[in-house]
């Protein structure tokens, strides 16, 4: 579609979109050749004159702007604003400048919104926030809309079997890193009578998680960018503290437990979520051929790192087991099923 712009005329422009819509999700860790970034920037060019010259294009425009939204960001291209006022094609290519531009720009706008706890100073949780404020993890799209259910069915659904004695009125819950905030947001809309504290290091996520508690209408969440282990200023004592896929970051994960424990009322709950050792075998899988093929062995191709392995070795994935294709290619799928044709495939990567 790059190189033929035959195929890139006729090829039909929701399928265009939908992949400029895959490779966004997938921040773009894609193989690409030099003739491919050759090819691109001269696209780069001819967009940006179009959008300056105030024009917003035609069909044969939008085309080449999709196949550009696979490689690169588009809110980063000058002038792209002008564009949204009078998106052409707007029925096919509306869902695609939205998500990869208007949403990306509110949450850029959303981030001096968010309250701040304490400090950032230890220096682990400084490059763990590094990390998630340039690839914010997971990009959700979707989650599954239970029926509206009360405290105790949830909580009765989070451990079955046991009998605890909670009230059905108001539950406070803080989640503690939460990242983009897919199980804040869904408890947010799930649970009755909930009230949630969402924590995290990375301003890029909680934004991202606002942006959808906000999208779906949801004023029962109070987003918070705080280190966990600084939670000790928080003033609240919580019912549930909820705290998945997180403490593994930290240098001392005890530590983070110790500052988590004190939040939780007493007789209250504290969900910890680990990475196993089996889960992850996929992930062990891929570090073992990249340290094999001594692919790590300089600079961008650092083990810790298989996204950059991935974009610099394109034969990586291929012919290797399913289960480490899928360590790369995680996908998220939402409702309705891939299976129904026109349904787009959006995909995230947990490294
Ligand atoms: C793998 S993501 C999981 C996000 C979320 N819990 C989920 O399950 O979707 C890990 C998150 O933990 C956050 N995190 C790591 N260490 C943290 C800390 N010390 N304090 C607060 N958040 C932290 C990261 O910023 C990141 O957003």
């Amino acid at each position: 579609m790059l190189f033929d712009g035959a195929l890139r005329a006729r090829a039909p422009l929701r399928f265009l979109c939908d992949l400029a819509l895959q490779r966004f999700n997938n921040e773009f860790v894609y193989a690409e050749s030099e003739a491919e970034t050759a090819i691109v920037a001269e696209l780069s060019l001819v967009i940006h004159n179009v959008l300056q010259g105030h024009r917003s294009g035609d069909e044969l425009f939008m085309r080449s702007l999709c196949v550009f939204a696979m490689y690169r960001p588009l809110h980063r291209q000058t002038g792209i604003e002008s564009l949204l006022t009078e998106i052409p094609c707007a029925e096919i290519t509306g869902q695609m400048l939205r998500r990869t531009v208007v949403d990306v720009l509110e949450e850029t706008r959303l981030r001096s919104s968010i309250r701040r706890i304490g400090r950032i100073t230890d220096a682990v949780s400084q490059r763990v926030r590094a990390q998630y404020e340039e690839n914010p993890y997971p990009r959700w799209i979707a989650f599954d809309r239970d029926v509206k259910v009360s405290v105790s069915d949830w909580i009765r659904s989070e451990l079955p079997g046991l009998s605890l004695p909670m009230a059905d009125s108001t539950t406070m819950n803080v989640v503690a890193g939460c990242g983009t905030g897919v199980e804040a947001v869904s408890l947010a809309a799930k649970v009755a009578g909930i009230r949630i504290t969402a924590v995290d290091l990375s301003l890029s996520s909680i934004a991202y998680a606002k942006r959808k508690a906000n999208e779906l209408g949801l004023g029962n969440i109070q987003f918070v960018q705080a280190d966990i282990l600084e939670l000790g200023e928080l003033q609240e004592r919580f019912d549930a503290v909820l705290c998945v896929g997180v403490l593994h970051h930290l240098r001392e994960p005890q530590a983070g437990l110790r500052a988590l424990v004190p939040l939780v009322h007493p007789g209250g709950l504290l969900k910890i979520g680990l990475y196993s050792e089996r889960a992850r075998s996929a992930v062990n899988a891929a570090r073992k051929i990249i340290g094999e093929r001594r692919m790590g062995g300089h600079g961008a191709l650092n083990p810790n790192n298989p996204a950059r392995v991935a974009r610099c070795h394109p034969e990586f994935t291929l012919g290797r087991p399913a289960s480490v294709a899928r360590f790369f290619y995680h996908e998220w799928v939402p409702r309705p099923p891939l299976s129904r044709p026109g349904t787009p495939v959006h995909a995230c990567a947990d490294f």
